[in-house]
């Protein structure tokens, strides 16, 4: 019997990749989308959305939202004159409402693939050859079975999985990476976390919040070393002295034990031996790759020196018709990312102008306060030779953010000093995540500062201090 064909034919569920497969069916060709992956589904079912909906951005923003509803509950309350005695927290009740979120987003996905009629092929798909211009894919299943499908087009969004380290074994029980990170059943007392990044600082914050005492051990000297230095600072001093996260940098770890009266981490900082013992440790020091099984030395499939698929600017691989997207090739592994990805590469197979502006894509980190920035730092911005104006102002200069009971951070807004072309916008603050949309735009349309400053923003909004930040450009704020 023939193989099944398909003009296009998508490896992996995730944010890219589906996204990818929607938009090539929406434009009109017959498109596939296999999945691997079955999570931890009570039905044994294939789970759509990749690390983002099942282990990643989603259920961690569900636990950062309960557990700040719980810390408002014991120190915010109380400056509204609310008492709130005894606030309990039932992590079982958190973690199932996060489970259901999950499990919401995944179905629906199912859904999208239904009514953009991409058909789902679950099992692991990897490379076998091509032939008459078409490229066989294999898919094995759970049972083992294999069915080859053919394919115009293929685009692998296989994404990433967490980078574990030497000696230091995750069992997701006692020490975890995301996956168990996001399911303990009770707050440990003693919470160790490897690596100071997105993870550590998100999830440390969400059991720092439930009341475990957590230590954070990183590496690298400087905190937040690709953020803003000013932002970074900002973001240690609530970080560490007002919510006492205890973060230990340029440190070496030496060992990790696991005894009776729990985990003992043995470390290095400067010319001091230390040691930490905790009772859950989670392991955050960044994601590799996903392609081990691709069969990619089967077709010559060129992957760079991390491991990562080659791609060019337009997510073109080594191969003719073969197309990467998301975490597995360069560039952040962010899921908006890999989404814009996914829509150029639907878009080119097309014949379309597909495109992906890389200099204004978003970074948040949803601590409190949250972080955002788009586009370059003041850092960047010396060492390339960019003379530039700032503007910064703190939201404790803004009535809603007071109203809120809120006015840690500040937007800074960096603007060039010839042409005014704004070139980054640094926010540190409630709501930052949203605040920062504004900047992309004014990024993706090329805008001035000026532009901003000519805004009307709604009274009373946080936002009004972006529109402060951009009159600060010119030395004009009207509010501070
Ligand atoms: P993935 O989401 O990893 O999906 C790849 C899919 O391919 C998986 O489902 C996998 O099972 C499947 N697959 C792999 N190999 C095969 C194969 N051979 N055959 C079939 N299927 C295969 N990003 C943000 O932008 N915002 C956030 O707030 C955010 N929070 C995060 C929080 C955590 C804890 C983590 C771990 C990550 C977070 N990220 C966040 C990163 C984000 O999850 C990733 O950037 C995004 O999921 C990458 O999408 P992707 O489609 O490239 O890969
Ligand atoms: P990360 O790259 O953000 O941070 C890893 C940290 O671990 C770095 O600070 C690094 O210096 C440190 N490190 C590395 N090796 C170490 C060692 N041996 N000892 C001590 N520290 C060490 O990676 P993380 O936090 O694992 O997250 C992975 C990725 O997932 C992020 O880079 C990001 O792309 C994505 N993500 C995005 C989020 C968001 O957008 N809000 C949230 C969470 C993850």
């Amino acid at each position: 019997m023939a193989n099944k064909q398909f003009d296009v034919v998508v490896i992996g569920a995730g944010p890219g990749g589906y996204v990818a497969a929607i938009r090539a069916a929406q434009l009109g060709f017959s498109t596939a989308c296999i999945e691997s992956e079955s999570y931890a589904d009570p039905k044994g079912e294939i789970r759509l959305g990749g690390t983002c909906l099942n282990v990643g951005c989603i259920p961690s923003k569900a636990l950062l939202r309960s557990s700040e509803l719980y810390d408002e509950a014991n120190h915010a309350f109380v400056m509204h004159g609310i008492t709130a005695e005894n606030v309990k927290m039932d992590v079982g009740t958190m973690i199932r409402r996060k489970d259901n979120i999950v499990t919401q987003l995944t179905q629906g996905i199912k859904g999208l693939f239904k009514k953009n009629k991409v058909t789902l092929l679950p099992g692991r798909g990897s490379f076998v050859g091509r032939e008459n211009e078409l490229w066989q894919i294999a898919v094995v299943a759970k049972d083992g079975g294999t069915e080859v499908v053919d394919a115009k087009h293929v685009i692998v969004a296989t994404g990433s999985s967490p980078r574990h380290l030497d000696g230091i074994p995750v069992d997701n029980e006692s020490i975890c990476d995301n996956v168990g990170a996001l399911s303990l059943g009770a707050v440990p007392a003693r919470l160790g976390v490897i690596g100071a990044g997105v993870i550590g600082l998100e999830l440390g914050s969400v059991w720092k919040r439930l009341g475990a005492d957590v230590t954070i051990l990183e590496a690298m000297p400087d905190f937040l070393a690709a953020a803003d230095p000013a932002v970074a600072k900002e973001a240690w001093k609530t970080f560490t002295n007002k919510q006492g996260l205890k973060i230990n940098l340029g440190v070496r770890i030496n060992s990790v034990k696991q005894g009776k009266k729990g985990i003992r981490i043995d470390y290095e900082m400067g010319d001091a031996v230390m040691a930490l013992e905790c009772d859950k440790l989670i392991v955050s020091v960044g994601r590799v790759p996903n392609t081990a099984g691709l069969g990619a030395e089967n077709v010559g499939l060129k992957l760079d020196g991390r491991g990562c698929i080659e791609v060019n600017d337009h997510c073109q691989t080594s191969l003719e018709n073969v197309w990467a997207v998301g975490d597995v090739i360069r560039g952040p592994m962010l899921a908006h990312k890999g989404m814009e990805e996914g829509v150029m590469v639907a878009e080119l197979i097309a014949g379309q102008a597909g495109h992906v502006n890389y200099d204004a894509i978003p970074w948040v980190i949803y601590t409190h306060p949250e972080i955002a920035w788009v586009g370059k730092t003041e850092v960047q911005l010396k060492n390339e030779g960019v003379e530039y104006r700032a503007g910064q102002i703190p939201f404790a200069a803004n009535g809603r953010a007071l109203g809120q009971g809120d006015t840690t951070g500040f937007v800074k807004m960096l603007a060039c000093a010839r042409t005014d072309r704004v070139l980054g916008v640094h926010v540190i603050g409630a709501n930052a995540s949203e605040l920062i949309a504004e900047a992309v735009t004014a990024l993706e349309f090329g805008a001035v500062s000026e532009d901003i400053a000519r805004i009307c923003h709604a009274h009373p909004t946080l936002s009004e201090v972006m529109h402060e930040a951009a009159l600060a450009v010119d030395k004009r704020p009207l509010h501070f």
